[in-house]
């Protein structure tokens, strides 16, 4: 079993830390863990932000555990060369086009969130975003007009690639409350339009799931309205780009949730898979051991579910998780005291005292 480590830049080293202590204190037999860089402190070694020894690295791979990437000193470089296309390199280069963001509540956490705390206990939702396509992924470029230089996108979505994410949510509505929403701007945009009409046509292979459709500007402001109506979402990379953060503010603190990318290569123990914290590199905090490793760790225990096929030991993390929550360890994002190590320390108790 080989997991690659890409820790990258800001708080990404020091949360994807404590998730390497985590994965060391379950000791699993024969597991190798290569670091590899990316992001703005590739770009500073190797003069890319993601380097094909790093993609290498990846390939040769069973799951990648990913920190952030995004640095202030990189502001001013041109696209190709920013820490961003470290993530959306591996993404579009490894063919991981489903991405799993879960968001629910932490029982007693409710206060954190912006919503009220009943409100915030009903939310128990998974986001699944396409991850290969859309706007992201389209012809993009300057030109000039007549109102100056102007920038332009492309989106755009193929039955293929609406077929196969959809195929992607509705196995994951199985597993949770088989009710799927699905997400698009069909009154408006061409793309909306296919993407809505493969969806109803997948629907026919999960006559067991409840399928639904909602316009994004409603979706969001349904999610703040009354976030419990919801069990799985499908949507695009640009609508699930938004929609997944502003459901784990919902939550209250984007500092505790996970997310799996995957994609249809298959491995000896699973599907292979990059795994890492919803939250980007908080540069503003970096280096201070006030960064929450919680989203790294439970990135660690989704990527032992998903690539690794140990649900027990993914289980086990999670539960560790849960109870330091409850007694109240974290730090100053949730209004607690617990500095990153501390937090680390308190999972890796739990997990040693479960055992
Ligand atoms: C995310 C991030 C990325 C995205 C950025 C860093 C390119 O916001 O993973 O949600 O837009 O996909
Ligand atoms: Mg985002």
């Amino acid at each position: 079993m080989k997991i690659a480590l890409f820790a990258g830049d800001g708080i990404g080293p020091e949360v994807t830390a404590q998730a390497r202590r985590v994965l060391e204190t379950l000791d699993l037999p024969g597991l190798t863990l290569f670091e590899g860089d990316v992001g703005a402190a590739a770009y500073r070694r190797h003069g890319h932000p993601l380097p094909q020894e790093t993609l290498d690295m990846a390939r040769a791979a069973d799951a990648v555990l990913f920190g952030a990437v995004g640095d202030f000193s990189c502001d001013d470089l041109p696209r190709d060369l920013r820490p961003e296309q470290a993530i959306l390199g591996l993404r579009s280069e490894l063919g991981l086009f489903a991405n799993l963001r879960p968001a629910a509540g932490f029982p007693g956490l409710e206060h954190l969130s912006s919503l009220k705390p009943d409100v915030a206990r009903s939310i128990d939702l998974l986001v699944v975003r396409e991850l290969n396509g859309d706007v992201y992924f389209g012809a993009k470029g300057e030109r000039d007009s007549k109102g100056g230089r102007e920038g332009w996108d492309t989106m755009s979505y193929n039955e293929a690639e609406v077929r196969r994410i959809a195929h992607s949510a509705f196995r994951a509505a199985m597993g949770r409350g088989k009710k799927l929403t699905s997400v698009d701007k069909a009154n408006v945009l061409e793309t909306s339009r296919i993407w809505r009409e493969t969806v109803i046509a997948v629907a026919a292979e999960y006559p067991e799931v409840e399928l639904d459709h909602m316009y994004v500007d409603n979706a969001a402001m349904q999610l703040v309205k009354s976030p419990g109506q919801f069990d799985t979402i499908v949507t695009g990379n640009l609508f699930g780009d938004i929609l997944s953060d502003q459901a784990s503010a919902c939550v209250g603190s984007i500092g505790l949730l996970a997310s799996a990318s995957l994609g249809e290569r298959q491995t000896e123990y699973g599907t292979f898979g990059l795994y890492e914290p919803i939250h980007g590199s908080a540069p503003d905090i970096a280096g201070q051991g006030k960064a929450n490793p919680v989203a790294a760790v439970l990135s660690l225990a989704m990527l032992l579910r998903h690539s690794l096929g140990r649900e027990a030991e993914a289980l086990r993390i999670e539960r560790a998780v849960e109870e330091i929550l409850a007694d109240g360890v974290f730090g100053s994002d949730l209004g607690g005291t617990a500095s990153t190590d501390e937090v680390g320390d308190a999972i890796v108790r739990k997990i040693v005292t479960t055992s």
